[in-house]
C-alpha cells in the first residue's frame, strides 16, 4: 500500500479534464492505498478571490469530490488550509527553492504572459506549496493531469535536497500518476490543447453543466470545413473533438466516427450531436447527486472535520520530526 495525494484548487466549478486527468484516478486509488485528497484553497489566493467566493469554491468542489464518487471513509478529503503544517513546510522548503529554478517553471512563465500585473510570491512559489502538500503526508504517488508533470519533478527535487541537505531519507520521491500508464491532457472546445477553467467560458464543459448547456457547448465547439482526401491529417480541433469522444463515449461509436473521417463521410453535426450526448448520459447522474448534496451542509460539515482531524494527523507528525531533523530544540 502507498501513500497517496492529490488535490484541485478550489477557482471554480470541475470540468471534464479534472475528471479525467484527476478525479477518476482518485476514485480507483481510495480504497487500494492510502490516500489524502484535498482542496487547494491556499493555491486559489494567487488570484485574490473576494471572501465571499473564497468559502463558495471550497465548498463547491468538495460537494463535486463527493458527487463524483470520493468516499470519505475510505479516503481522507480535507481542506488544504485547515492545515497550518502546510503553511510551515513551505516556509521552511523555501529557504531551499531557488529564484532561477522558479522562474524557469512552465506555468509560471504562462502566468506571467497571462496576468502581467499579478506576478506575486505566491505565483512564483507555487510549485514549492505544492511539494509541501505532497511530502506533508509523505506520498509516493500523485495522480494528476500531465500539465502537473514539471510540479512534480520540482516536488521531488525539494524532497531530496531536504534529504541531501540534512542527511536523511526522510521524504520519499512523489510521482505523478495515471492508470492508463500516461498522463491525460483533456482539450478544450475551443481548439486549444487544454480544456481549462480559466479559459473562456466555451473552452470547458463542467460536471455541473446541464444538458441544455452541454449541447450548446459542443454543438459550437470549432471543426474545419471537413476532410476532403482519405486518411487526412487532423487540425487540432478536429484532434480535439476525437479525444473527448475517446474518453465519454463508446468505443465503436469512437470508431464509427473515426472510419467515417477517414474515408471522408463524416458530418461534424452528427458527430458533436452524438458527443454531446454521450457527455450528458456521463455527467447527468453526477449533476444530480451535486444538487443533493450542495443542499446538505451538516454532510458537508461532517466530511471536512473528519477530513481535518485525520490529515492533521499526519501532518503534524511529519512537521514534528521536521522540525527535530532542521535542529529546532524547546528549551
Ligand atoms: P488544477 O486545479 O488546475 O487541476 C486539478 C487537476 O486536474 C487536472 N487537469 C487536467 N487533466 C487533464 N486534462 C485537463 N485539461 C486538465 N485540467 C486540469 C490537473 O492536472 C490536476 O491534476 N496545482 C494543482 C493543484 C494542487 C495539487 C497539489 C495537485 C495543489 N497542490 C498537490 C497535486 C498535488 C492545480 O492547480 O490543479
Amino acid at each position: 500500500m502507498e501513500t497517496v495525494v492529490s488535490g484541485i484548487r478550489s477557482t471554480g466549478n470541475l470540468h471534464l479534464g479534472n475528471y479525467f486527468g484527476a478525479i477518476r484516478n482518485f476514485i480507483r486509488m481510495q480504497h487500494e492505498h492510502k490516500c489524502f485528497f484535498f482542496i487547494a484553497d491556499y493555491h486559489s489566493l494567487t488570484t485574490h478571490p473576494a471572501p465571499e467566493d473564497l468559502h463558495r469554491n471550497v465548498k463547491q468542489v468538495l460537494v463535486e469530490y463527493l458527487a463524483a464518487g470520493l468516499d470519505p471513509e475510505a479516503a481522507t478529503l480535507y481542506i488544504q488550509s485547515d492545515l497550518p503544517q502546510v503553511a510551515e513546510l513551505y516556509l521552511l522548503l523555501n529557504m531551499n527553492a531557488y529564484k532561477g529554478e522558479l522562474e524557469r517553471c512552465t506555468s509560471f512563465k504562462e502566468k506571467v504572459r497571462k496576468q502581467p500585473d499579478n506576478v506575486n510570491a505566491g505565483l512564483l512559489t507555487y510549485p514549492v506549496l505544492m511539494a509541501a502538500d505532497i511530502i506533508i503526508h509523505k506520498a509516493t504517488k500523485v495522480p494528476v493531469g500531465k500539465d502537473q508533470e514539471q510540479h512534480l519533478e520540482m516536488a521531488r527535487t525539494f524532497a531530496s535536497r531536504f534529504n541531501r541537505l540534512y542527511k536523511t531519507d526522510y521524504f520519499p520521491q512523489p510521482y505523478a500518476f495515471n492508470f492508463s500508464s500516461e498522463l491525460m491532457k483533456i482539450p478544450g472546445l475551443d481548439g486549444s490543447t487544454k480544456m481549462g477553467k480559466s479559459e473562456n467560458n466555451n473552452n470547458a464543459v463542467f460536471l455541473a453543466d446541464e444538458p441544455k448547456m452541454i449541447r450548446k457547448k459542443i454543438m459550437s465547439a470549432v471543426t474545419d470545413s471537413g476532410p476532403t482526401k482519405r486518411n487526412q491529417q487532423r487540425p487540432q480541433s478536429i484532434k480535439n473533438l476525437f479525444l473527448i469522444m475517446k474518453v465519454v463515449s463508446q468505443p465503436d461509436t469512437y470508431d464509427f466516427f473515426e472510419e467515417a473521417y477517414n474515408d471522408c463521410s463524416i458530418r461534424y453535426g452528427d458527430m458533436k450531436k452524438q458527443l454531446a450526448e454521450d457527455i450528458i448520459k456521463f455527467t447527468g447522474p453526477l449533476r444530480e447527486k451535486i444538487i443533493e448534496i450542495g443542499n446538505d451542509v451538516g454532510y458537508l460539515r461532517k466530511v471536512a472535520e473528519m477530513g481535518k482531524e485525520k490529515a492533521m494527523e499526519s501532518a503534524s507528525k511529519t512537521i514534528e520530526d521536521v522540525r527535530n531533523i532542521i535542529g529546532f530544540k524547546s528549551f
